[in-house]
């Protein structure tokens, strides 16, 4: 599945707007001094913006994708950064740091429950912790009615659940999945929902048109492309709440 740059830059200040504070105080009181963190499907370095400018200056990143267009794009505005482009699904190829700390951002509703859990594993086989920011949780709210929203919103749930590369995904339930798969570990986690308002027209339509091209692909909302029309009629109107989960898993 591909993302583009533009669309990732769109999401940027609103996803770092929701990140939800209690969890990155916690990651932050974890991260000490003379660190390494791995970013995965780090896109073009997003997590790094959001979350660097609360930690020692010498923390050292690796940035991952598959995507060798994202990753220029964090090698150009974080020229410090290490690159390492990768398919995440070679767990074994990932540079993991005893006692280290991995972050992710908008990653593991793409991802299978067996991903998720394969992922766990290796991490507690060297103690590192896990910042999973951003996962989607199957909420579409909008403070203006349309008769449709129910069904459109419970056709992007199951399609959300297609194989996005990583066999089936989780979908609206990654962060539960993530908060369950760890004993030994504790789990601090907390709702990062994005909060639409008319500021965000350009988001916003951007998200519905996705929404209608997934739905569409369902064929079960017939009037699926109406539904992209009136709603996006309706953002200088309706404010639009998209659940999302903040997930940290502390090594102990
Ligand atoms: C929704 S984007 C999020 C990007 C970034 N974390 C952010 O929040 O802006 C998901 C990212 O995961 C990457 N990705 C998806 N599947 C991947 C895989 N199998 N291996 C490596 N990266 C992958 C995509 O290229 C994309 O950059």
């Amino acid at each position: 599945m591909s993302f583009t740059a533009e669309w990732l830059a769109l999401r940027e200040p609103v996803d770092t707007a929701a990140r939800n504070a209690d969890v990155l105080a916690a990651f932050v009181a974890d991260v000490g001094p003379d660190t390494s963190i791995l970013d995965l499907g780090s896109g073009t370095g997003s997590t790094l913006r959001a979350v660097s400018s609360y930690l020692a200056q010498d923390v050292q990143w690796t940035l991952t994708d598959m995507d060798a267009t994202l990753l220029q794009h964090a090698g150009h505005r974080h020229p410090d950064a290490n690159l390492l482009p990768c398919d995440l699904n070679d767990l074994a190829s990932l540079p993991l740091i005893p006692g280290g700390h991995v972050t992710a951002s908008a990653l593991f509703d793409l991802c299978s429950a067996d991903y998720v859990q394969r992922l766990i594993a290796r991490l507690d086989q060297v103690g590192a912790s896990l910042y999973a920011a951003l996962n989607y949780d199957g909420r579409m709210e909008w403070s203006v009615f349309h008769p449709l929203d129910a069904a459109v919103t419970a056709a992007f749930n199951l399609h959300q659940q297609r194989d996005k590369g990583f066999g089936p995904a989780l979908g609206p339930r990654s962060a539960e999945v993530l908060s369950q798969s760890v004993p030994g570990y504790r789990v601090v986690s907390g709702p990062s929902d994005w909060v639409l308002t008319a500021d965000h027209e350009a988001l916003q339509t951007e998200y519905l048109r996705g929404i209608g091209i997934a739905v569409a692909e369902t064929g079960l909302v017939p009037d699926i492309d109406k539904w992209v029309q009136a709603r996006i009629a309706m953002i200088p109107e309706a404010e639009c709440r998209v659940g999302h989960m903040d997930v940290l898993i502390l090594a102990e």
